[in-house]
């Protein structure tokens, strides 16, 4: 059922690196018609719609965008939407970590703070908001990606765990909005995957990465293409039957 991507239209936020770049290029290798791809990053943009080039029924837009600004996002949507015609998914990625690396509760910097939780968790619901207003009905799907560190604190990042906990809660409440429209809106919590984010926390001392990969059940870190598989499943009509629902894609990080 995943041919159900062949001919549909999705959004990327994130796009330029790991996850968020995985995601688009396997939607595009789907067939997917159309995918508007977004990121703070013009150059990790440009490598992603490279790559995705090579699947030449697949038109791809680029806008270099910050997820944190509301009405920059809302006119990307719309553009989107004026673009293509349609919008049948939306896959919200971008993130940031770390930022109150070394801090505590008692002593975070404000504007780490602000930003954290402007970028994280302001920033999906500036995507759903305009996507929401346009995602195809019955059928449309969000998939917002959180953390397994929205499941369980994580001292020392605070921000970061607040705003992925937040971010679960957002859309479990927006697919309590919008099942009965046949809109699904779902989140997918990574473990430890072997991108950027990952290897910049670890740059920053936040943890070992060796050791966060080897305290997973499977032993090793998560490959982006492995979360971006299931996010395509959920976007899918595979995954008809499921809202309002947390996948964890931890290698079973979070299960003992
Ligand atoms: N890698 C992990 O171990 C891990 C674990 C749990 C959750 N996540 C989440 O996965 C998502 C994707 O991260 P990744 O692992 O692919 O890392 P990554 O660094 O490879 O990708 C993150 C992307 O988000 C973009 N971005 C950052 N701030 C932005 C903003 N304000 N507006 C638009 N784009 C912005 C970056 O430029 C980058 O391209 C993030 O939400 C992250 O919190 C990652």
């Amino acid at each position: 059922m995943l041919d159900s991507i062949q001919g549909r239209v999705y959004t990327v936020t994130g796009a330029a690196s790991g996850i968020g770049q995985a995601t688009a290029v396997l939607l595009a290798e789907l067939g997917a018609a159309g995918i508007a791809l977004s990121d703070v990053n013009e150059g990790g943009l440009q490598k992603t719609a490279q790559l995705c080039s090579k699947f030449p029924s697949t038109k791809i837009t680029t806008e270099t965008l910050d997820v944190s600004n509301d009405e920059a996002t809302r006119q990307w949507i719309e553009n989107t939407v004026t673009e293509f015609g349609r919008l049948d998914g939306c896959a919200n990625v971008a993130g940031i970590a770390g930022g109150d690396g070394g801090t505590t509760t008692a002593t975070i910097n404000q504007q780490d703070w602000d930003r954290m939780i402007g970028v994280n968790l302001s920033g999906v619901m500036y995507c759903m908001r305009p996507q929401l207003q346009h995602l195809r009905r019955p059928g449309g799907a969000v998939v917002n990606v959180a953390s397994t560190a929205g499941l369980h604190g994580l001292p020392k990042s605070a921000a970061y765990s607040a705003s992925k906990h937040g971010v679960i809660g957002l859309s479990a409440s927006a697919a309590g909005e919008f099942g009965r429209a046949g809109i699904r809106i779902k989140t997918v919590c990574p473990g430890p995957i072997d991108t950027k984010i990952f290897r910049d926390g670890e740059a920053k001392g936040l943890f070992d990465a060796n050791v966060m990969g080897g305290s997973t059940l499977l032993g090793r870190m998560g490959q982006p293409r492995e979360v971006a598989n299931i996010i395509v499943f959920l976007l899918s009509d595979s995954a008809s039957y499921v809202t309002g629902a947390h996948w964890t894609v931890d290698g079973g990080y979070t299960a003992c």
